[in-house]
């Protein structure tokens, strides 16, 4: 768990994330954990997939990004690193002092912004959308980190996204631990008019993946938890 300050390579680019987790942040209105105060393994395998997209097929110069429940928001900084043009970076209120502190660190201005956006809120959305108007236009990459673990919120999850993905204009690209519950987490999304595709085999740990390792079919190590990357696709009705 979280506190403290990590740092990050981002591959083949000689540049540096630096990050700074929360100290036992707890929600003030609820008491309950805020799981985005510290980095998910997750978000560190979102970077290395992007990056790697990033050398192969997807250019991400002057890209436009949105990250969701974007925690300390390693992928979303990491898109701006890359030469994404614009990158808002999301997540619940009480996270958002620590996500702007983290932008400020990487000084990586007025490129990236930070703001609430709860799921299934159309008042959040709408509130976002006021304070940044592009988002209303045109988003070309959606890059979620470990947000499949409550069933619940899946549908909330789901129309937030229908409110933001443009048709095959954007891509939606999510990483996560698989657990027990992930299947059940993308079924959900699924009831709400997605597509689910798996892009990578299951991988160890991202700490022992290397980028170009990423596209590999090497066996996983059973004893390591697994992680994948997904794309989610809107469904043509
Ligand atoms: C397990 S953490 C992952 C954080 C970060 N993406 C990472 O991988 O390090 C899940 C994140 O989703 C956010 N989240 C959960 N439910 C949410 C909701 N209903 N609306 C907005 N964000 C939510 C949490 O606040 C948290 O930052």
């Amino acid at each position: 768990m979280g506190g403290g300050t990590k740092e990050f390579d981002i591959a083949t680019t000689g540049k540096k994330l630096v990050i700074q987790e929360l100290e036992n942040m707890s929600d003030p209105q609820t008491g309950r954990i805020l799981t985005g105060s510290w980095v998910w393994d997750s978000s560190v395998l979102l970077s290395k997939w992007i990056t790697n997209q990033h050398q192969n097929e997807f250019d991400l110069q002057g890209k436009t990004v949105l990250e969701l429940g974007a925690g300390m928001g390693i992928p979303g900084m990491t898109a701006a690193l890359l030469g994404a043009s614009h990158v808002v970076l999301t997540d619940v209120k009480s996270l958002i002092t620590g996500l702007r502190n983290n932008v400020d660190i990487n000084s990586l201005g007025e490129r990236v912004k930070v703001g609430e956006l709860v799921w299934g809120s159309e008042e959040s959305w709408s509130s976002l959308v006021g304070n940044i108007p592009w988002l209303a236009h045109k988003i070309d990459l959606v890059l979620m980190s470990d947000v499949f673990y409550d069933i619940t919120s899946m549908p909330e999850l789901g129309r937030t996204l229908k409110w933001i993905v443009k048709g095959d204009e954007t891509r939606v690209w999510c990483a996560t631990e698989i657990r027990p519950w992930t299947s059940q987490c993308l079924y959900e999304l699924m009831k709400e008019g997605f597509n689910v595709i798996e892009l990578t085999n299951s991988l160890n740990s991202p700490s022992l993946i290397s980028s170009s390792s990423l596209m590999s079919d090497d066996d996983p190590d059973e004893n390591q938890p697994s992680f994948a990357v997904f794309q989610i696709v809107p469904r043509i009705i």
